[in-house]
């Protein structure tokens, strides 16, 4: 059994987003210097923007997969990766980010809704497979042979985010909700913290600064997230009982 501040806690959700990869060099989207401060949204992450303009969509995904190659996880991953370990099921861990950091910094169960850039759909076989580094409109499926079928395993605007019934399920019976660098701006992940609290959970965000759902949150872990979720983690472990 655990205990956050005298309340005792069977079942956590922590929900994170780009600010957790933000200390590691991957641009969070809407910070300055953000994603989409230099690429409309809806030019690159749309099916739309895929069928108008495919080479400029693959050129955004291949660069930003590049990318993970030259960053490493960092110490909030870690820590989250610490609690998993120690709390097994109790905990379920469900991210925005379509990077790999959760993994390699050590957690075992990410449940990714918005999709993984290490993942490649095809669209002839419908086969979910280990991405290519790079490819493209030309680039063959191993799995089923044909050319042209690929597409980044990428929920873009528009479309329904993965796992959301396990999602829901777990919002549901969760007793401590967590935040983490995530600006609220994009549902439904964003309506997460209320779906959580008015099913009885206690609610906190980490952030460097308000999201645009603060006002749902009942504490504020103000600042870097690895600071402040070693902070909250520590004080999580310590809450430990049995
Ligand atoms: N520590 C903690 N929080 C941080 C840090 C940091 N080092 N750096 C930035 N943040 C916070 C910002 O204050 C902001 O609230 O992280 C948040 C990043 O917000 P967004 O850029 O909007 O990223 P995110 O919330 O993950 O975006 C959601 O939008 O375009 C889509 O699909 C994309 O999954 C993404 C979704």
């Amino acid at each position: 059994m655990l205990y956050y501040r005298q309340r005792a806690i069977d079942q956590i959700v922590i929900l994170t987003g780009a600010g957790i990869s933000a200390a590691s060099g991957l641009s969070t989207f809407r910070d300055a210097d953000g994603l989409w401060e230099n690429h409309d949204p809806m030019d690159i992450a749309t099916p739309e923007a895929f069928a108008r303009d495919p080479a400029l969509v693959y050129r955004f995904y291949n660069a930003r997969r590049r990318q993970l190659e030259d960053v490493q996880p960092n110490s909030a991953h870690r820590a989250l990766a610490r609690l998993q370990a120690a709390l097994g099921d109790a905990l379920f861990l469900v991210t925005q980010n379509v990077d790999d950091l959760h993994e390699r910094g050590g957690s075992e169960q990410v449940c990714h809704m918005h999709g993984e850039l290490r993942s490649m759909l095809c669209l002839h076989c419908g086969q979910r497979q280990p991405a290519l580094p790079q490819f493209d409109r030309a680039s063959e499926c191993p799995c089923c042979e044909a050319r042209g079928g690929l597409r980044p395993d990428i929920v873009w605007f528009g479309e329904i985010p993965h796992f959301m019934d396990t999602i829901e399920t777990h919002l549901r019976a969760c007793d401590l909700f967590v935040a983490v660098g995530t600006s609220g701006a994009v549902y439904p992940a964003a309506g997460f913290v209320q779906l959580a609290r008015s099913a009885g959970a206690t609610t906190i965000e980490v952030n460097r600064e308000e999201s645009d759902v603060a006002g749902y949150f009942h504490h504020h872990y103000t600042g870097c997230a690895t600071d402040q979720l070693g902070l909250l983690v520590d004080e999580l472990m310590a809450g430990r009982v049995g």
